[in-house]
């Protein structure tokens, strides 16, 4: 298969990378910067930011490939501090990140995968695209804005065959904890004094969290299944637990389980 991953500096896209081509796929991925290639990866130059820079990207491998047969949709980047602190530059880095980095590969692979009326669209979302997290609004509203997006385009293009799953990881140990923008304020830890003590938490979970070739297998499990499904949560039990109980609980039950896990 061919298959287009974002973001392979490091993380998630790293290790899906190198698995994906062990196992004899054929493999571009996405990076903004030098790195140290794998010898079995393409590697293509690209700011999912910039809309003209994904289109080309994706053009260079249909002229190569003449397909597309996976979009692993998986760049990304976190701002944590309290909501009222974001600066609008942060706030617009995250969404353009994450959401319009998602929108511009989508756009730009559909046609092709209209044309040959096969693709999967794997978008990397989170556990934080499921309940709101404390400290990191808005990196949750940029994985809530895939959630939505995602189911709408689940049914637009079922018909087309093609087949989009959402991916949720709960804590990893990545680059996404050294590359998260913190608000660094003094001002706002005075105005919110559990907010060093929260985020020191979520850090300790990520550092101390799965191996990213964990969720690599996952993925690659998911492209090898002919009906994966739509959602797949990828993280430790307790986790998984929280998924259920948000589903279930009374939104202020589950308000206080979440507030007392963070100490608020
Ligand atoms: N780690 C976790 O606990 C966790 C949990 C849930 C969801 N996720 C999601 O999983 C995905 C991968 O994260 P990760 O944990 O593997 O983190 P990571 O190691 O920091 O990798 C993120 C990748 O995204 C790239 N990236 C960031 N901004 C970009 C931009 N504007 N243009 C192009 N590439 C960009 C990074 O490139 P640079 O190296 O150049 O910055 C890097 O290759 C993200 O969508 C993240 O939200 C992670």
């Amino acid at each position: 298969m061919v298959i287009l991953i974002t973001g392979i500096s490091s993380g998630f896209g790293l290790e899906t990378a190198r698995l994906l081509a062990h196992e004899g796929h054929t493999v571009y991925g996405t990076v903004r910067r030098e790195v140290e290639q794998l010898p079995s990866v393409n590697y293509l130059k690209v700011d999912v930011r910039d809309r003209e820079a994904v289109n080309a990207a994706v053009q260079q491998v249909i002229e190569k490939e003449g397909r597309i047969d996976v979009l692993v949709n998986n760049a990304g980047m976190g701002i944590g501090g309290p909501v009222e602190f974001a600066t609008e530059e942060e706030v617009k880095e995250q969404m353009d990140t994450n959401f319009m980095g998602l929108v511009h590969f989508v756009t730009a692979v559909l046609p092709h995968m209209r044309k040959q009326g096969s693709g999967r669209i794997i978008a990397l979302s989170s556990i934080g695209g499921l309940m709101g997290l404390p400290f990191q609004g808005f990196y949750s509203a940029s994985k809530f804005a895939i959630e939505g997006y995602c189911e709408a385009l689940r049914l637009e293009t079922k018909k087309l065959g093609i087949i989009v799953t959402v991916v949720r990881p709960g804590d990893f140990s990545t680059g996404f904890t050294a590359s998260r923008k913190k608000t660094p304020n003094a001002e706002a830890m005075k105005a919110y004094q559990t907010y060093a003590e929260s985020m020191g938490k979520v850090e300790h979970d990520e550092t101390g969290g799965l191996k990213p070739r964990v969720l690599a297998r996952k993925i690659s499990s998911i492209i090898q299944k002919e009906h994966p499904r739509y959602g797949y949560v990828v993280a430790s039990f307790e986790q998984r637990l929280s998924v259920l109980l948000k589903r279930i609980l009374p939104a202020k039950w589950f308000a206080l389980i979440l507030g007392s896990y963070y100490k608020l």
